[in-house]
């Protein structure tokens, strides 16, 4: 620790004078947290002590009330709108912030939630702020594309996540030998979702907005197109049935199948808490992926109370698990970089609530595959939001698995489609190898089709493929 702290100091001492009490406080939190890392032993639940689920711990969003038209505006004069953007779309092979990435219609992540809050500023006569958090990876990009929405009904504001050197994994030691970032971006990194609270503390943002008489803050990741603000759970928060007011709610959604790797929402020394299967020790693996025993998982939309989030930074209360992610660099040398999840945040909270949400406000973009469906016919797109379409018979989406080698990345993606076929009555579609769709296709029922290695399939245009199976070099 002591030699961490003289390395830590002499990354300081590169950095010009003006900008050194800024740096000096992210390399102070970085120096808390790695601090936190050493000390920390074992796992952070004792799986023993984990209690059910309390009767009123998750409300189910049907039985929240629609607030009357008259409140609405108070409301919301009330509120921040905070995207988390501190992600790239390498992921998906696209260079830059992930937000940038056009989704439906040749708008982005960004441009859509900008048509949300634009549209509900509108609709209600108020001015509520949309604020970005970036990263040191995203900002340049996100402050040029965002140059655009001037004019719009819209006060939006960025800054910036903090910035931690990575970790030599034998040494232990930073792997930068200045603060240029720029100059070795693979020494730095992003350290989490969770770093919001501190970085928005430390922008001055924090403070503002409880002084201009906002209460609460909603806050999901910019890739969830179904995270749009919720006049039931804001009018839950502003005005409680009960006296105790809630400072923390997780939208939970349940659990299916497909995400058994999610977050869930646990009881724990009498308070509510995310558990991440990161944190569930080996022997408890298949139980915490059971949907029976943890129903729920955490879609990351989250709301939490302003001046409640001041306190917890200032006692400093707010206690987050470290998730360890070790990387390899470019140059084989194997970092640790220690981050924390934003929901984690919640046990530090006092009153905090689960809200069970229909699965539509969770529509995360992590893949192509996700693309194909928010693209497609099963959504149309209303002042930036998506809305599925009624045409379809169930509310569940298709479940879709597209081929890592030829589907992956979203230009090679796009290129495979002449344009995107009709799903509305898609249940299941698997595709592999060398596969392109031409123009009109209809997919009906479980789809599979694969290209073996070598061959090529091409849908011709205007094909309708309904409970089929084609492989090899079949004539459709
Ligand atoms: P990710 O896409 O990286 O997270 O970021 P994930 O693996 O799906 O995990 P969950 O969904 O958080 O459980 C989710 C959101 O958080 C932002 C990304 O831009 C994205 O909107 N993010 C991630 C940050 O803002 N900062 C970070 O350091 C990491």
């Amino acid at each position: 620790q002591i030699q961490l702290q003289h390395e830590l100091d002499k990354l300081l001492s590169t950095v010009p004078d003006l900008r050194q009490p800024s740096v000096k406080k992210e390399l102070d939190g970085f120096a808390q947290l790695f601090h936190r890392f050493l000390q920390e032993e074992g796992p952070s639940v004792d799986w023993e002590r984990i209690d059910r689920l309390p009767e009123n711990a998750v409300r189910d969003y049907s039985t929240l009330q629609l607030p009357s038209a008259d409140q609405i505006h108070l409301m919301l004069e009330k509120l921040v709108v905070v995207k988390l953007n501190g992600g790239l779309g390498t992921s998906m092979g696209c260079h830059g912030p992930k937000s940038v990435i056009p989704v439906r219609s040749d708008l982005t992540f960004l441009d859509l939630t900008v048509q949300q809050i634009e549209h509900l500023n509108k609709t209600y006569k108020t001015n509520v702020p949309l604020v970005l958090m970036n990263s040191f990876n995203t900002d340049e990009d996100t402050q040029k594309i965002i140059r655009k929405y001037k004019g719009l009904q819209i006060e939006m504001y960025t800054f910036n996540q903090s910035c931690f050197p990575r970790i030599n994994r034998e040494s232990l030691l930073p792997v930068a030998k200045n603060c240029n970032i720029d100059a070795d971006m693979e020494a730095w990194y992003p350290p989490g979702h969770g770093d919001f609270y501190e970085s928005f503390k430390n922008s001055g943002l924090l403070r503002k907005f409880i002084q201009a008489g906002r209460e609460y803050c909603f806050i999901s990741n910019i890739d969830n197109l179904g995270a749009t603000v919720d006049l039931n759970i804001l009018n839950l928060l502003l005005n409680p049935s009960e006296e105790n007011s809630t400072e923390f709610v997780m939208e939970v959604t349940d659990k299916t199948r497909a995400d058994v790797k999610g977050g869930t929402l646990i009881q724990y020394e009498n308070k509510l808490r995310l558990l991440e299967i990161a944190q569930v020790p080996k022997e408890h693996v298949d139980e915490f992926k059971s949907i029976k025993t943890f129903k729920f998982f955490n879609t990351n939309n989250l709301w939490a109370k302003l001046d409640a989030i001041e306190r917890v930074l200032n006692e400093n209360s707010l206690n987050m698990e470290i998730i360890v992610n070790n990387k390899c660099l470019a140059n084989g040398l194997n970092v640790i970089q220690l981050e924390t999840a934003v929901g984690a945040a919640m046990k530090s909270f006092e009153g905090g609530l689960g809200i069970s949400v229909p699965r539509s406000r969770f529509l995360p973009v992590k893949k192509t595959s996700d693309l194909l469906l928010v693209m497609s016919n099963l959504y149309s797109l209303n002042k930036g939001s998506l809305v599925m379409s009624p045409q379809r018979m169930f509310p569940t989406t298709p479940l879709v698995k597209l081929g890592d080698n030829h589907f992956s990345k979203v230009k090679e993606f796009l290129s495979r489609f002449a344009n995107i076929p009709d799903l509305i009555e898609l249940d299941h579609l698997t595709v592999s190898g060398d596969v392109t769709f031409g123009r009109g296709v209809s997919l009906k029922g479980t789809v599979i089709i694969i290209a073996n290695h070598g061959d090529r399939i091409d849908i011709p245009s205007g094909a309708l493929l309904e409970n089929k199976i084609v492989s090899g070099n079949m004539r459709i």
